[in-house]
């Protein structure tokens, strides 16, 4: 479970600010729920026979005995939170934001607590909901400076056709049993349609025979596949991915995932699709959904920030004897002025030598600098650090008007 210190919050903070606009841009609002939830929520829904469910919880007995979970994901809370509201019956458009906990083996790009941001659109059947999600996905990627990606996309179908393929492929591959990889073996009884993203050649071979999905889902599921596919095309590196199918069972409809090579072998860096039954499933009405969470960690290793415009740093330098009430005035004064330019004030009692030196250190374009002399002429040097290091001698006010033009 890292620490995140300010160094990698940099990126997150710009990142978030990103896509925060992102979010009001598309009219969505931000919901909360709590990070402790019955383990049952994420049985029901996540499911019993999914990794996450099965090997990954962080479960406990709260002091009534009573199994509660951390969540491991952001959807079935909100639908939890919905059906609890009596509010299935309404369309929601809402964006969440923060910590989950799975007890994964950790590696580079997976850890135990990780962050995720999401959005759900609850109330909204397969169509136009589905378009404006994944055009969403292509718009938070472009802002980001992203374009070394390939969104993964399939259909899997309604939950019969979902249950009829499932049965067929546990047919097929039940006789072959010995030939598939030991790890997808104990997928068979369990979770069989993961077998179909396995990794292991001798899997792969096998599968190379099995019944194939799109046998299973209708005539209508794969010209909306198709239609996607086709909208977006021309936009990102789009394809339909067979063997697509998630790693949580509530899914039915389109899923998707968009991946890059510069992340290595945990390359995905965002996950989602449609859940129309999870809220019939958690005993709520219907409610057709669909959604997307992002994986903050994985995100951020994308985005790089040489490219990005930097934010304008100023050292606030004072010498020991001026640090009074009128020099914290000025540097108040200043922030008001123009909060968009951070205000570095050392709070040292070193020289003016060696504050000018941390200013440099630390990445400042400029120094308001203010000594004996200044501070009784009531008169600043505003210095410019970046080449030649020129100087001028500003009165109060002038200082304030040229830092809100900065
Ligand atoms: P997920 O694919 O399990 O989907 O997670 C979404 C993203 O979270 C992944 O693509 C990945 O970037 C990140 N992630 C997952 N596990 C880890 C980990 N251990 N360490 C670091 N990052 C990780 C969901 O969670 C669904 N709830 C998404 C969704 C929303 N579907 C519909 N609505």
């Amino acid at each position: 479970m890292p620490d995140l210190f300010p160094e990698d919050l940099e990126k997150w903070h710009y990142f978030e600010s990103k896509l925060f606009q992102i979010f009001h841009s598309f009219d969505i609002n931000e919901i909360r729920t709590p990070l402790l939830e019955s383990t049952e929520l994420f049985s029901r829904s996540v499911g019993n026979s999914s990794d996450i469910v099965n090997k990954e919880l962080y479960s406990f007995l709260d002091r009534n005995k009573e199994s509660i979970s951390l969540r491991p994901e952001g959807s079935a809370s909100i639908i939890r939170a919905i059906i609890q509201k009596k509010q299935e019956q309404d369309k929601h458009k809402v964006w969440y934001q923060g910590p989950m906990f799975r007890y994964e083996r950790p590696q580079k790009g997976r850890f135990r607590q990780f962050h995720q941001i999401g959005v759900e659109y609850l109330g909204f059947d397969e169509g136009a909901a589905d378009h404006e999600l994944i055009s969403m996905i292509l718009q938070i990627n472009q802002s980001l400076g992203i374009s070394e990606y390939t969104l993964k996309i399939n259909h899997l179908g309604d939950a019969d056709a979902k249950e009829s393929f499932c049965k067929s492929l546990v047919k097929f591959l039940e006789p072959n049993v010995n030939e598939l990889h030991e790890k997808d073996k104990a997928r068979l009884g369990s979770n069989p349609l993961r077998i179909l993203d396995s990794k292991e050649s001798s899997t792969i071979e096998l599968l190379k025979n099995a019944p194939k999905y799109q046998d299973f889902i209708s005539e209508e599921s794969k010209v909306f596949l198709e239609g996607l596919v086709s909208a977006f095309k021309d936009q990102c590196d789009i394809q339909i991915d067979q063997s697509l199918v998630r790693g949580l069972d509530y899914y039915t409809g389109i899923v998707f995932e968009t991946v890059s090579k510069e992340l290595g072998s945990q390359d995905a860096f965002l996950g989602g699709g449609r859940y129309d039954n999870l809220s019939n499933q958690l005993g709520g009405k219907d409610m057709h959904s669909i959604g997307f969470a992002i994986g903050v960690e994985r995100i951020v290793q994308l985005i790089n920030m040489d490219d990005l415009s930097q934010k304008i740093k100023v050292g606030f330098i004072v010498s020991e004897e001026q640090i009074n009430k009128k020099t914290y005035k000025i540097a108040n004064d200043l922030r008001l002025a123009n909060n968009s330019i951070s205000l570095n004030t050392f709070l040292s009692n070193g020289s003016i030598k060696s504050q000018l030196r941390k200013a440099n250190k630390s990445g400042c374009s400029f120094a308001v600098i203010i000594g004996e002399q200044e501070s009784k002429n009531n008169q600043v040097i505003w210095k410019d650090l970046r080449e030649k290091g020129e100087q001028e001698i500003l009165s109060v006010q002038e200082l304030i008007n040229q830092y809100i033009n900065l």
